[in-house]
């Protein structure tokens, strides 16, 4: 059963396997969204290297960027070969590279060329074929661009949409600018998901915290987290519990780090830098003394050459336990 609750959104260069590993350990119920990979890169490209995960991701989906329908079949599959549990297609991402490339945000301007990128990667795999999109770009009536790229997708088979529920503008914003400026229109998704009762409709866009997205699932089927996850996964210490009525795998962040230590080991072993691992640690205590120095100590030592899994155990060990030990909601 597709379950998208709650997501951690694909983020380039921050949602990488090492990130997803860190993730999961926090919950087990959150699905993780790989970074964007172009099909180019999957077809032709280290595919080891770029689609490589560990086991303990699932359940893990590979987002694509493209529109080439054959294309996009042949990397699906090589994804669904790989393990993922789904396929995601990029309709939402705005920057120049994908806009030349024709991909990402400016498809939401051709969703028949959409539709037969899903139609094609539903014959190609077996497992569910998902599409993130912006409610339009530019001067695209939201009303009507939405609705005709959620009816062409669905119609060819998509199984879940996820909104990020603003605009893209792909002339004149960066795109970091494009996450914040063009307003939010939550209840333009919500309207979505009124109109198509039986797609699961994911919101995304500013959620901060999981109180906000406990009031979104009165609303639709799941909440995707992008920046409020990354930049304070302490927050996801509390997703299994608050959305799911179950226990957490781990109840403190310190736990998640003694759990983390055998994967770190093993990657240290295969020439992977510690910190590229612990880079994603950065927001990982919040309000807790020690948590300056914990940032500290990993910044200075983490990015020295032969760094070992030691220098986290150290940064760690001047985090206060008695605040560590508790569950920041
Ligand atoms: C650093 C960064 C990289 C991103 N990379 C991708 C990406 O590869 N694919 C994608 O669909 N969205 C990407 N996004 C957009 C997020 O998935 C999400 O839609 C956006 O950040 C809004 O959600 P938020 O407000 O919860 O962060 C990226 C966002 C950030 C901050």
């Amino acid at each position: 059963m597709l379950t998208h609750r709650f997501s951690v959104a694909p983020m380039m260069d921050w949602t990488d396997r090492h990130c997803r590993v860190f993730h999961r350990l926090m919950t087990r119920r959150a699905r993780l969204y790989t970074e964007m990979l172009t099909t180019g890169a999957i077809i032709h490209g280290d595919r080891q290297r770029l689609l490589g995960f560990d086991p303990s991701e699932h359940p893990v989906a590979l987002q694509l960027g493209g529109s080439d329908p054959g294309d996009l079949a042949i990397a699906a599959r090589i994804g669904e070969d790989f393990g993922y549990d789904e396929i995601n297609l990029n309709v939402g991402c705005p920057s120049d590279r994908v806009k030349d490339g024709r991909f990402g945000a400016c498809l939401m301007a051709e969703p028949g060329l959409v539709a037969r990128g899903v139609d094609a990667m539903k014959r190609a795999v077996r497992i569910p074929v998902t599409v993130k999109c912006r409610i339009g770009i530019d001067d695209q009536d939201p009303e009507v661009a939405l609705d005709v790229l959620a009816r062409d997708v669905v119609a060819a088979g998509c199984d879940a949409l996820i909104v990020h529920a603003r605009k893209a503008w792909l002339n004149g914003l960066s795109p970091k600018e494009n996450r914040d400026i063009p307003p939010l229109d939550y209840d333009r998704v919500y309207r979505l998901k009124a109109a198509m009762p039986d797609v699961p409709v994911i919101i995304n866009g500013g959620i901060a915290s999981l109180d906000e997205a406990k009031q979104h699932l009165g609303h639709v089927d799941g909440v995707m987290l992008g920046r409020a996850a990354y930049h304070d996964p302490w927050r996801l210490l509390a997703v299994d519990s608050e959305l799911f009525g179950e226990s957490a795998p781990h109840t403190a962040m310190k736990h998640v780090f003694e759990a983390m230590a055998p994967y770190i080991e093993r990657q240290l072993a295969q020439g992977v830098r510690l910190h590229s691992i612990t880079r994603h640690f950065v927001g990982a205590f919040h309000g807790v003394p020690g948590a300056r120095a914990f940032r500290r100590h990993l910044a200075e030592n983490g990015v020295k050459p032969g760094a070992g899994v030691n220098v986290l155990r150290d940064a760690v060990a001047l985090v206060e336990d008695r605040v560590a030990a508790s569950i920041a909601a």
